[in-house]
C-alpha cells in the first residue's frame, strides 16, 4: 500500500462521525509502499493489517479469516515481522475450526481462475474464442463501458468488487486517482501487481465490503458497480453508492442476472426491477439506458472445456436525492 492511501480511510467503528486511521509501518520499501502494517484507530484501539502490500479493511477479521482459511495460513508463512506474526496469530484462538471455510474468489477457490483469464490472461488461441472468429474479447464489456467515458484527468473514482483490478486501472487512465476495492484478498493482490507492472501510479486497492466501506462520504466523481448485484443485498449496495457519490454524480452498472452462479440472494432482480429499484434509491437513469436493456457479450472461462457466456445489462445512472 501506498502510505499516501491512509489519508483516504477511515474506522469502520464510528458511523457517525471521520476517524482516520493512523500507520504504524512494520515492513516499508523505499518509494513509500508499505508491505506489512497496522492501521490504528486512536479512537477505538481497533488494528487494520496491511498484509503483503494488502491493507484490509474489514470489520470483523475474525469471521474474514474464518472463511478463508487457507489464505489465512499463506500469510503466517509469509508474513516478514515478529509483530505481524504475532497480530495474526492472536487469531487462531478465536476461530472455530469447524467453522473455517475457503472463499470460492479466493487463490485456488472457484472462481479465482475464471477472472483471471477473463481480465488478463485469454489468448486468441483459445479455442473458444477462435470459434467466436476473434470478434468478441473477454473484455469486451469492460473496455466499451471505460472505453466511452470521457477524459477527465481529474476526479476519484471507485471500482466496487473490482476483482483484480482490470477495470480499476482503466479508470486510472481517466480519472486522476482510481480506487478498487474487493473482498477477495488473492484478487486485490493480483490487481496490486498488475498495477505495479504497469507502473500505474495514480490508483490503489484495498480489501473492503462494498456495503461497508472505510471512505467519506460525498468523496467520488463515478462508482462502478460491474456484476456484483449476485452477491450482495442490492438495497445495501445502493445506499452505499449514494452514500459516497457526490451529488449528480455517475454510477454505472452491468449485471447478467444470473442467480445460478451464486447462493441465492433474498431479492433476485432483472433488467426491470433493477430499473425501477434504482429510480426509488434515488438515482435517475440515462436515458440510453432507460429506454432498453442492453446486451453486451461477457465471456468466463470456467474450466478446460467449460465457459459462460453472458449477455451483461449496462446501466449508467446519476444520484439526484437524498436516499429514500
Ligand atoms: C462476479 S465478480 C465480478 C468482478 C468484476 N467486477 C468483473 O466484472 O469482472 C464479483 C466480485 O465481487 C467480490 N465481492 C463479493 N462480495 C463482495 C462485497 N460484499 N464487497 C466487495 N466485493 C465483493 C468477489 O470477491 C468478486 O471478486
Ligand atoms: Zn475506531
Amino acid at each position: 500500500m501506498n502510505v499516501k492511501f491512509a489519508n483516504h480511510l477511515n474506522c469502520l467503528h464510528h458511523r457517525e462521525k471521520r476517524v482516520r486511521l493512523a500507520l504504524d509501518e512494520l515492513h516499508v520499501l523505499s518509494g513509500n509502499e508499505c508491505i506489512e502494517g497496522l492501521l490504528i484507530c486512536d479512537q477505538c484501539n481497533f488494528r487494520y493489517p496491511i498484509i503483503e502490500g494488502v491493507p484490509i479493511l474489514v470489520k470483523d477479521f475474525v469471521s474474514y479469516v474464518s472463511s478463508r482459511g487457507a489464505t489465512y495460513g499463506s500469510w503466517l508463512l509469509a508474513c516478514k515481522t515478529l509483530q505481524m506474526k504475532n497480530f495474526l496469530k492472536d487469531f487462531a484462538y478465536r476461530l472455530n475450526p469447524e467453522l473455517v471455510s475457503n472463499d470460492r474468489y479466493e487463490q485456488d477457490g472457484h472462481w479465482f481462475a475464471p477472472y483471471k483469464w477473463t481480465q488478463y490472461d485469454s489468448t486468441f488461441d483459445d479455442p473458444f474464442l477462435k470459434l467466436l472468429k476473434r470478434d468478441i474479447k473477454p473484455t469486451e464489456l469492460y473496455d466499451r463501458i471505460i472505453g466511452r467515458m470521457p477524459l477527465r484527468n481529474e476526479g476519484l473514482a471507485l471500482d466496487l468488487g473490482c476483482s483484480m483490478g482490470y477495470t480499476t486501472l482503466q479508470l486510472s487512465h481517466k480519472y486522476s486517482y482510481a480506487i478498487g476495492i474487493d473482498l477477495s484478498y488473492s484478487s486485490i493482490k493480483e490487481a496490486r501487481k498488475r498495477m505495479s507492472q504497469a507502473n500505474i501510479r495514480n490508483s490503489e486497492f484495498c480489501v473492503a465490503d462494498s456495503i461497508d466501506l472505510p471512505f467519506d462520504a460525498l468523496k467520488f466523481d463515478l462508482i462502478l458497480a460491474l456484476n456484483l448485484l449476485e452477491l450482495v443485498d442490492p438495497n445495501k449496495l445502493l445506499s452505499s453508492i449514494h452514500r459516497l457519490l457526490k451529488p449528480h454524480a455517475e454510477a454505472v452498472f452491468a449485471d447478467p442476472y444470473d442467480y445460478n452462479r451464486e447462493p441465492r440472494q433474498m431479492l433476485e432482480l432483472d433488467g426491470k426491477t433493477f430499473r425501477t429499484l434504482l429510480c426509488d434509491s434515488g438515482f435517475e437513469i440515462f436515458e440510453k439506458s432507460r429506454k432498453a436493456e442492453s446486451f453486451i457479450p461477457w465471456i468466463l472461462k470456467i474450466a478446460n472445456r467449460a465457459y459462460l457466456f453472458y449477455f451483461a445489462d449496462v446501466i449508467r445512472a446519476s444520484k439526484v436525492s437524498k436516499h429514500r
